[in-house]
């Protein structure tokens, strides 16, 4: 406050004013630009398949070159899903999350599954150690994927108790909180580190974006600002 003070005695009032609104001004326009993503590569070329999968909503999950997931440093709940979507869901669903499309089979499998129903493999004849598949394996990302699942507590319950498909029941808890928080990761439904539980579960809802993270810096400096020059104001007019 020293420094209004000493424009408060000073003869050039309106001088002061501009000086400190100028002030005012570099405080909210001098702040560092948000860095986009300190990592940030230059964005890739994207292959037509790609585009097409992005305007239907859908997140690259696993990257093209299908490289196993490495678990980041500090790892947050949804990266612990990383790892068992890659080995065990994404054959059915997809590595962006579209289910077991034409589109994901013949790029997933190439020509072995050109017909994955057929006779001696997943049709009803099945060898003992393969299992039959119903023929829709649904997206789990992307517009209107979902539908009958409305919070984390659901999709939890789904996974944990229905899937794998073909092994229901065998991940561990960890494991289908982690695949849960991943995929509501990538549906934009949570934020990064957000932890699921059961007491937590039900308010993380499906179908909605995760709430809006504020950032509360502009906010403050602007009323700052506008509470010194309402009160250079106040003191000018008295004195
Ligand atoms: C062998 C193929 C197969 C594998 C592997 C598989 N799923 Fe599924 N998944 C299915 C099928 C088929 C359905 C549809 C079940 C139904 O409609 O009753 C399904 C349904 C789902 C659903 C519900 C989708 C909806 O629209 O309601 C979720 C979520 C899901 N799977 C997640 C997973 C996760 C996570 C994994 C990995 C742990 C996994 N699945 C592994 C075949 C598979």
């Amino acid at each position: 406050m020293g420094i209004h003070v000493w424009y408060l005695k000073s003869a050039s009032m309106p001088a002061g004013l501009f000086v400190l609104a100028a002030m005012a001004f570099c405080l909210v326009a001098c702040r560092p630009a948000p860095t986009a993503n300190a990592q940030s590569t230059p964005e890739p070329t994207l292959a037509p398949y790609q585009s097409k999968l992005i305007e239907q909503d859908l997140v690259e999950l696993v990257t093209n070159d299908f490289l196993s997931p490495v678990l980041p440093e500090d790892p947050d709940q949804a990266d612990y899903g990383e790892e068992p979507y890659y080995l065990i869901c994404m054959a059915c669903h997809g590595d962006w999350g579209q289910g077991l499309t034409d589109e994901w089979r013949e790029r997933g499998f190439g020509d072995e599954s050109a017909n994955c129903w057929q006779s001696q493999c997943h049709g009803s004849n099945h060898p003992e150690l393969g299992f039959k598949l119903i023929k829709t394996i649904p997206p789990v990302l992307g517009y209107g994927s979902m539908g009958r699942v409305s919070n984390a507590k659901e999709l939890y319950k789904v996974i944990y108790e229905t899937m794998p498909w073909w092994d229901p029941g065998s991940l561990s808890e960890a494991e289908a909180w982690g695949l849960t928080a991943y995929l509501m990761r990538a549906r934009g439904e949570i934020h990064a580190d957000t932890s699921l539980n059961v007491g937590n579960a039900p308010i993380y809802r499906l179908h909605n974006p995760a709430p809006e993270l504020v950032d509360e810096r502009p906010g403050v400096a602007a009323l700052l600002v506008t509470l010194t020059i309402g009160m250079i104001a106040f003191v000018w007019r008295k004195s």
